[in-house]
């Protein structure tokens, strides 16, 4: 199995005068799924963009193996990356295969049609995927979750070595969301292996709002407030109650599963206490003792 490496180096963004990407700096690992995270207008869209090569950054770059994404084509890099992002219209009454092989379009010379190579690699995916019995199905009859699955379908007949998939948990219910996340996390921990096509390890970048989904299917994440990167590292490293409070302005205590033994993150608006904490040294006391509370009861097992 070889690896590939993608490489933000400074990259940065604006529209207008306005920073959206400021200045961040990551190499994101193959065989592992990276979870982007951080509120609304964070800029994690933005970020995902940028790495899939579909925007092009104001200062630094992005690589992929120490080759800047920008001097691939577009042939090119539909070959390499695969982009799920959050707004897929279906333009035109679609089956679920005709669907997953648009993935293959880049793989094709460019006169030629399908081969039965193309054939296979959709047939052995959508069987992966669960999808056989859906096959001849128009897209827009499926449930929410199952047209996720269909749209991580049509991204891995496409055989990435980058997988960038853009909150591909809205709007789902909870067991499709914990479905999708495993589905994601198995790409990038078991190619070559006879469920999943292509013999590489990808890497796969996903942004996410629910914090415990993170927690849960991560590896690796990058926490962004205001287009900066706060935290980065390990699940446990990056969801501290501090971090979260931060970020997204709620509490947070983190903690063993009751019944999982994973980890978790208890969340709750902030206290009024724990908002007047500068003025109030009392309470600011009171928030301590909370945290060192919190800090105890993360004993979890690491990854
Ligand atoms: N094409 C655009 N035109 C104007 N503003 C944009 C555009 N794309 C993103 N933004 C702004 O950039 C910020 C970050 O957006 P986005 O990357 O979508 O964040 P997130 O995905 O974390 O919600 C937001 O304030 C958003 O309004
Ligand atoms: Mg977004």
């Amino acid at each position: 199995m070889t690896f590939s490496q993608l490489s933000a180096k400074k990259v940065s963004w604006s529209i207008g005068d306005t920073r959206i990407v400021d200045n961040i700096s990551h190499a994101f690992r193959a065989g592992a799924v990276t979870g982007l995270l951080g509120p609304n207008g964070s800029g994690k869209s933005s970020l995902v963009r940028l790495l899939s090569g579909l925007n092009s950054p104001a200062s630094g770059l992005v690589e992929l193996d120490g080759r800047s994404i920008g001097s691939l084509g577009s042939r090119q890099r539909a070959r390499t990356m695969a982009v799920m992002d959050q707004h897929h219209g279906t333009s035109q009454p679609t089956s679920v295969r005709q669907a997953v092989a648009l993935g293959r379009i880049p793989h094709r010379s460019l006169l030629g049609g399908e081969h039965v190579v193309d054939r296979q690699i959709v047939g052995s995916v959508l069987s992966a995927l669960d999808l056989t019995d859906f096959a001849d199905r128009d897209l827009d009859t499926l449930s929410g979750g199952e047209r996720q699955r269909v749209h991580i379908a049509r991204a891995l007949v496409q055989q990435p070595r980058v997988l960038l998939v853009d909150e591909p948990t809205n709007h789902l219910d909870i067991k499709a969301q914990f479905d999708i996340l495993a589905i994601l996390r198995q790409v990038a921990t078991q190619a070559g292996s006879d469920n999943f096509s292509g013999t590489e390890a990808p890497t796969v970048v996903v942004a996410l709002h629910d914090l415990n989904l993170a927690a849960r299917y991560c590896d690796q994440l990058i926490l962004l407030c205001e287009g900066r990167v706060v935290a980065a590292g390990k699940v446990q490293e990056v969801l501290t109650p501090a971090n979260i409070r931060k970020v997204y302005g709620v509490d947070a205590a983190v903690m063993s599963h009751p019944v999982t033994g994973e980890f978790m993150v208890a969340l709750a608006p902030l206290t009024h206490s724990a908002q007047t904490d500068q003025a109030h040294p009392v309470s600011q006391q009171r928030a301590a003792t909370r945290g060192s509370e919190a800090a105890h009861s993360a004993s979890v097992p690491a990854r």
